[in-house]
């Protein structure tokens, strides 16, 4: 029976937190941002083993205690120069079976809860191609000329914003990256081979914390879902 890995990039630097501390060891709620994805992965029973990908050069991870998730975390030093480039060095290094299925997840969607990973697993796991976790577009959308002035409005129908975790067969999500490893999500490289990743519904709460303002309304959640 295949299994259920997670997979978490958290190689990056945060450019646009604009903070010395890299994003994902931001304090938030009291422990390093990147500890309530892996808390909440490493919690889930259907889930066999939880990989962080780090920056090769990375001295903060072990300044932390992360004892209390045994041996299901496994922390490996391999992250690349571009997020694509730390999902497919991980899934090398982590050498799972090619029918196992990885979940990726960004370390900075702390918001993740168990219902989230439930619904996603739940609706994926018989897919031939599997899929993502996405909201659809609510607000109207503007496309900005050169003086941000609006230059038109554009049709939102039928778009939705990528979350992760994106959910994969590991060999098929190794090949799609190794072909295409200019795209920032993972379902990005599956569409570039010609398959149609499946949309789950997910929630706003789950967003992606990228700029200053976004921890507060971060810590609010997680304070609110102890
Ligand atoms: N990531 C990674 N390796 C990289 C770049 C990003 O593992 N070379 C990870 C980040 O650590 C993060 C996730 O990919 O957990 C989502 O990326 P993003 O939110 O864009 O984080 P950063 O790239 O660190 O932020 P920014 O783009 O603002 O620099
Ligand atoms: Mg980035």
């Amino acid at each position: 029976m295949s299994e259920f890995h997670a997979l978490v990039p958290a190689a990056g630097f945060g450019a646009r937190m604009g903070n010395g501390l890299p994003k994902q060891y931001l304090p938030l709620a009291g422990k390093p941002m990147v500890f309530h994805a892996l808390d909440t992965l490493c919690s889930c029973p259907e889930i066999s083993t939880v990989f962080v990908v780090l920056a090769p050069e990375d001295t903060l991870f072990h300044t932390y205690d992360w004892s209390r998730f045994g041996d299901k975390l496994q922390p490996l030093f391999c992250g690349g120069a571009t997020r694509a480039e730390s999902v497919a060095n991980g899934l090398l290094v982590s050498e799972l079976e090619p029918d196992d299925w990885v979940l990726v997840h960004d370390a900075a969607r702390p918001c993740l809860t168990q219902a989230h990973l439930a619904k996603l697993i739940g609706e994926l796991r018989d897919d031939e191609v599997g899929g993502i976790l996405a909201v659809p577009v609510a607000d109207t959308l503007k496309r900005a000329d050169t003086g941000q002035r609006i230059s038109c409005t554009e049709e939102r129908a039928g778009l939705w914003q990528a979350q992760t975790p994106q959910m994969f067969r590991a060999g098929l999500l190794a090949q799609a990256l190794q072909q295409c490893s200019h795209v920032t999500d993972e379902a990005s490289a599956i569409e570039a081979l010609g398959l149609r990743p499946k949309l789950v519904l997910s929630e706003s709460s789950n967003f992606k914390v990228t700029y200053p303002q976004d921890l507060l309304l971060a810590e609010l959640l997680l304070n609110k879902n102890r």
